[in-house]
């Protein structure tokens, strides 16, 4: 991280406001001395794993059915404010740490990690803004930086949608791209053209799009998904080695807790989902597989790693809950050799810095994410830059709480220049 000339937070002020899906989330705007004025809002996902830290809601079901932030919005105002006031806003890991200790529990649970995790975005984007550099470059000071792949979800199901489809996500994955810009364009015109063999197959209500601006049609097997997206591919001109496949099958949505997976109608045991995997990932280009088990199955995950690891990188989302701990355990385990990214599951800017840090170390491949809650805050673009991240998942190429980080890479890209270097993949 760049830390130059000191500034000091002059006020702190959250409020709440509205994410994608129109439940409450909060958002802070931290004010430095010298004129900044860093603003962030925190997501929120709904396929969370139990391991996340805490997102601190009212309860109160007469407002927003229970799912108000007034309380974390007060824990900013009140709490965390006269704690912090004065501090120089370039010590990101110092401020961090004392919101940390203030909340004294091991899931951020009594200030909320919503709360924490606003005044920590805040924190490194006035102190940007006052260094007068991009926050990408602030996170992480480099020569030249690589941008992401995006990882497009272009078919939503699980929780993220009212289909039947079990696995919650169906991404493309333009890796044969030579720049960000045009990997962005091969993934929506795929988006375009896979809108075309839904409604020719399926209808005009198979169409309609689910949280993450996928289409969420009403088809109920992975292969009927994965067909249609195969022939969008190819109906866009496309082939295998310009565009790949991934699933996020969040299986822990299907997991009934006793060593059963109730995946597309079946019931499989975890051996039996193993092979189906393995079967899917000879017949498809899939280049990733995230939470393929659930979210404790480390030794699940170390074995379908072992298997087709070579080929798939197996992500780590709800399994790992960017929480260092559980990363260091899964580089032990050899569980997967990818992780998943989320700020708000650990809930602070110089934890995620961390657990990207060892991630890395290990040989891990890096996955900058999104959540299924979104909102217009683009930290993500410029965190996914700062780490250079293998991948950025930020849904669909639709739904503007999507297309904001896209875009906002395409200004980095654009700011960047001919310096811009893209996928190592
Ligand atoms: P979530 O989904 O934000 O609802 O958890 C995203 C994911 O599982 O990757
Ligand atoms: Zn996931």
């Amino acid at each position: 991280m760049v830390s130059k000339v000191p500034d000091k937070i002059s006020d702190l002020r959250a409020i709440q406001v509205l994410d994608s899906r129109g439940n409450p989330t909060v958002e802070v705007d931290l004010h430095t001395r010298l004129g900044s004025v860093g603003r962030a809002i925190v997501p929120s996902g709904a396929s969370t794993g139990i391991h996340e830290a805490l997102e601190l809601r009212d309860g109160d079901k007469d407002t927003y059915g229970g799912m108000g932030v007034l309380k974390a919005v007060s824990n900013v105002n009140r709490k965390i404010k006269p704690r912090i006031l004065g501090l120089d806003c370039t010590k990101q890991e110092k401020i961090d740490r004392i919101m940390i200790d203030l909340d004294g529990t091991a899931n951020k649970s009594k200030l909320g990690a919503n709360a924490i995790l606003g005044v920590s975005m805040a924190l490194a984007r006035s102190a940007a803004l006052s260094q007068n550099i991009p926050l990408y470059r602030y996170l992480e000071d480099r020569k030249r930086y690589r941008l992401p792949v995006p990882m497009m979800n272009v078919i939503n199901g699980g929780k993220h949608a009212g289909n039947k489809l079990s696995v919650q996500e169906f991404l493309i994955e333009p890796v044969g791209a030579k720049s960000f810009s045009d990997a962005l364009r091969y993934g929506t015109e795929v988006y375009h053209a896979l809108k075309t063999v839904l409604k020719e197959k399926y209808g005009p209500n198979a169409t309609n799009v689910g949280d993450e601006g996928g289409y969420a049609p009403p088809i109920e097997s992975t292969e009927q998904a994965l067909d249609a997206i195969t022939s969008a591919v190819s109906n866009a001109g496309y082939g295998d080695s310009e565009i790949m496949l991934g699933l996020d099958a969040a299986s822990s949505s299907f997991y009934d807790g006793k060593g059963r997976y109730s995946i597309d109608g079946r019931s499989l045991s975890p051996e039996e989902l193993l092979e189906y995997y393995e079967d899917i990932a000879s017949r498809y280009p899939i280049l990733t597989l995230e939470d393929p088990f659930d979210e404790d199955a480390f030794s699940d995950f170390a074995r379908i790693t072992s298997k087709i690891g070579k080929k798939v990188k197996i992500i780590g989302d709800d399994l790992y809950v960017t929480n260092k701990e559980r990363i260091e355990r899964g580089t032990k385990e050899k569980a997967t050799n990818a992780v998943l990214i989320k700020l708000n599951q650990i809930g602070s800017v110089s934890e995620t810095l961390s657990s990207i840090s060892i991630s890395k170390k290990a040989g891990f491949e890096v996955i900058v994410s999104h959540r299924s809650g979104e909102t217009e805050d683009t930290f993500i673009s410029h965190l996914a830059t700062a780490v250079e991240s293998s991948f950025i998942k930020s849904g669909a190429p639709s739904r503007g709480e999507r297309t904001a980080k896209y875009n906002e890479l395409l200004r980095i890209e654009d700011e960047l220049g001919k310096d811009a270097l893209f996928s190592n993949l």
